[in-house]
């Protein structure tokens, strides 16, 4: 009888997306193509691929480039860690391996930025080797294949899907394998109304003959979302807004926005303009121009309400982590996605 994984591989052979990154062996393009894949729709993550791809057709490129133009070019695309870490571990590489990407899958898991599940998936694609990656699409697989009722979200449950996937890519080719499991679960096997009567493994399908597809996969409890809320000071002088780029230790390290008022609470203008920050910033001539509330942000953990204020004021109040741009300075910067949309909106 033929394995799993055969029945799979002949499935991927017809059924398999065409995906640029599929075309290569270049391990640089494909650690690319996974890091940008890591929280993302392959639908939202081809245009950065490609435009990342273009600019950066080899890792020495990427390795020179400045980080403010590596999350310029990420801009939109969240968890901008992902960008910074891609970028430091371009340096890593050039400094440590002299350019040439790491081949074995303990060097490669020394990349900063790259976990297990990564590694895995570059070592496998480009070179062969025989490692299971296992994403969330692969354990929506195969805790229906397997109807298996431990959670992907405990440690135990972890260990039980890693060697079930290893045992089921035994004598199968790795590069195939990982990415046919992986448009399994993306095509057929979705979180959703999974397509079972499309299925090449339907007839072994363990949670469909158990009638608890829909149950599987089990997860843990989900972690608690964070509230805050931001009172962003675009401060308006001369048509030069404000600036500042955000440090260490908190969302968005790197990215530019306008100085921020954060509290725990939604603020009236009085209470604002009580702030200590906001007279640092704004000193004690102001006008209020325009209020605009945003759209409140998700982001995987945090929900975040914003607030824009315009203010126009005589002039700016010299800070050396400041800096006061016109609209194009400003379009060259990494922004948040929210602030993104609000500039976009000003003009
Ligand atoms: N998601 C993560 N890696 C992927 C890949 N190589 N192909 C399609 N989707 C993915």
């Amino acid at each position: 009888m033929n394995s799993s994984a055969e029945i799979l591989s002949r499935w991927y052979a017809f059924e398999g997306r065409d995906l640029p990154w599929r075309a290569t062996r270049d391990p640089y393009l494909i650690w690319l193509s996974e890091v940008i894949l890591q929280q993302t729709r392959v639908e939202q993550g081809m245009a950065y691929y490609m435009r990342f791809a273009e600019r950066f057709p080899r890792l020495e490129l990427l390795a020179e480039a400045s980080e403010d133009e590596v999350l310029k070019l990420w801009q939109g695309l969240g968890y901008y860690s992902r960008a910074r870490n891609l970028h430091a571990a371009a340096r890593q590489i050039v400094g440590e391996w002299g350019g040439q990407f790491p081949h074995t899958l303990e060097e490669v898991r020394r990349l900063k930025g790259v976990g297990e599940y990564t590694a895995a998936a570059i070592c496998s694609a480009a070179f062969d080797l025989p490692c299971a990656a296992v994403d969330g699409n692969v354990y929506r697989v195969l805790s229906r294949l397997y109807d298996v009722d431990e959670a992907i979200d405990s440690t135990a449950g972890k260990r039980t899907f890693h060697a079930l996937a290893e045992e089921m890519m035994q004598g199968a080719r790795p590069s195939i394998h990982n990415q046919a499991m992986m448009d399994l679960g993306a095509m057929i096997c979705t979180p959703r109304s999974p397509r079972c009567e499309e299925c090449p493994l339907q007839d072994r399908c363990m949670a469909r003959a158990a009638g608890t597809t829909e149950e599987r996969p089990v997860k843990n409890g989900r972690q608690k979302v964070r509230e805050r809320w931001f009172n962003y000071l675009d401060l308006r002088s001369e048509d030069r807004s404000v600036l500042v780029r955000r440090g260490a230790g908190d969302i968005w390290q790197g990215l530019y926005e306008f100085p921020l008022v954060e509290r725990e609470k939604p603020l009236e203008l009085e209470e604002l303009a009580a702030c200590a920050e906001f007279h640092e910033w704004v000193g004690a001539d102001w006008t209020l121009q325009e209020k605009t509330p945003l759209k409140p942000h998700r982001l995987s953990h945090q929900l975040l309400h914003a607030v824009v204020w315009r203010l126009e004021v005589p002039r700016f109040t010299p800070r050396a982590e400041a800096c006061a741009l016109d609209s194009v300075e400003i379009g060259q910067r990494a922004v948040p996605r929210l602030l993104e949309l609000y500039l976009n909106k000003k003009g």
